[in-house]
């Protein structure tokens, strides 16, 4: 397993990280047992990952929890995170923080996120919010803040680019992959000036593992006239990747873009399928795709933000 330093917070992280959000929650949402999923991050530790993602809101905090009774806890680095829909109460906060506590069986968070925050919210989270999260950090129980991005509304990151003004955020998470990498110009570049952590999230989504969906991320994409229909095949757009000396398919291609991509630390990978975790895990240890290939992925969706590829 590959490690790095989180930026400034100096955590040695896995540079895949078990997301136990997304579509999957780590199986909860596609029909695995609790064990199933207790299996699965269990697996990922056994392979190497220590940086375990989740939040209250995907109900998966108490597997987490469970799966990880037996590890050393300095050994591991969570990361969780509170909702940001409709109006939060700073006390709200404090009962939410203390229950994830609980939930994940630990006196201490390493990152404890404002989860999917949109620039409408941000100011008033900012000044009713934040001075709470500061308060719980001040008494040791989170390690660092971190902020991450409502994607699919927000998929030009205006909110991330806002909360890069102020100097709190430690770590954000970021949607990034292959078809929208708005992400390198609006966040990398001023998030590696403040060695802020970066972790990404839809590095391979729905259209990234799914070839409909694909195709049909391609179709909005040349209607919106963000991409130049004939610099892709609409019947195979991805299709170059795949040679003998590049990515074995797509998803392969998705994770390895985003793991070689300057300024990002940790590759969020959620799977309820253990299969597809050791596959996620031995693609993080393959080489960068070639040059060529990122080139020409870079040319053909440069003017891309306006899909997440959800
Ligand atoms: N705003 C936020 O804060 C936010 C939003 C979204 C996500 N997140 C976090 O980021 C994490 C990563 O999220 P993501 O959904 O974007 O993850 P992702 O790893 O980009 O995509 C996950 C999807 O890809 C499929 N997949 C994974 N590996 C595969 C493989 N080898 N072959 C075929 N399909 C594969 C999964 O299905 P299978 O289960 O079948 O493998 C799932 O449908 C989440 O778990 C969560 O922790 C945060």
């Amino acid at each position: 397993m590959e490690y790095t330093t989180l930026g400034r917070t100096g955590l040695k992280v896995s540079v895949i990280g078990l997301g136990c959000g997304g579509p999957s929650r780590i199986g909860q949402a596609t029909g695995n047992s609790e064990e199933e999923s207790i299996a699965i991050v269990r697996h990922g530790i056994n392979s190497g990952i220590n940086f375990i993602d989740t939040a209250e809101i995907y109900r998966t905090e108490k597997i987490v929890g469970k799966a990880i009774e037996g590890f050393k806890r300095e050994d591991l680095v969570l990361s969780t995170k509170k909702s940001t829909w409709g109006t939060i109460r700073p006390d709200k906060v404090i009962k939410s923080f203390e229950k994830s506590l609980k939930n994940l069986g630990t006196d201490y968070v390493d990152i404890y996120h404002l989860h999917g925050v949109i620039l409408q919210d941000y100011d008033s989270l900012y000044s009713e919010v934040v001075p709470s999260l500061l308060e719980i950090r001040d008494q040791g129980k989170i390690r660092f803040l971190g902020i991450t991005e409502r994607f699919n509304p927000d998929p030009d990151h205006s909110m991330l680019q806002r909360a890069l003004q102020d100097d709190i955020w430690d770590v954000m998470m970021v949607g990034f992959n292959i078809l929208n990498q708005s992400a390198r110009e609006r966040i990398f570049l001023s998030a590696m000036e403040k060695k802020i952590g970066i972790l990404i999230m839809f590095a391979v989504r729905l259209a990234l593992s799914r070839p409909k969906r694909l195709k049909q991320c391609i179709e909005e994409l040349i209607q919106n006239k963000q991409i130049n229909p004939s610099t892709i095949d609409k019947e195979d757009p991805l299709g170059f990747l795949i040679h003998d000396n590049g990515a074995e398919n797509i998803v392969d291609a998705a994770y390895r873009f985003c793991h070689y991509e300057p300024g990002t630390h940790v590759i969020l990978s959620g799977t309820g399928n253990l299969n597809h975790l050791k596959e996620n895990i031995n693609i993080m240890q393959k080489p960068p795709l070639p040059k060529k290939d990122v080139l020409k992925l870079k040319e053909i969706f440069k003017n891309v933000d306006s899909i997440t590829g959800q």
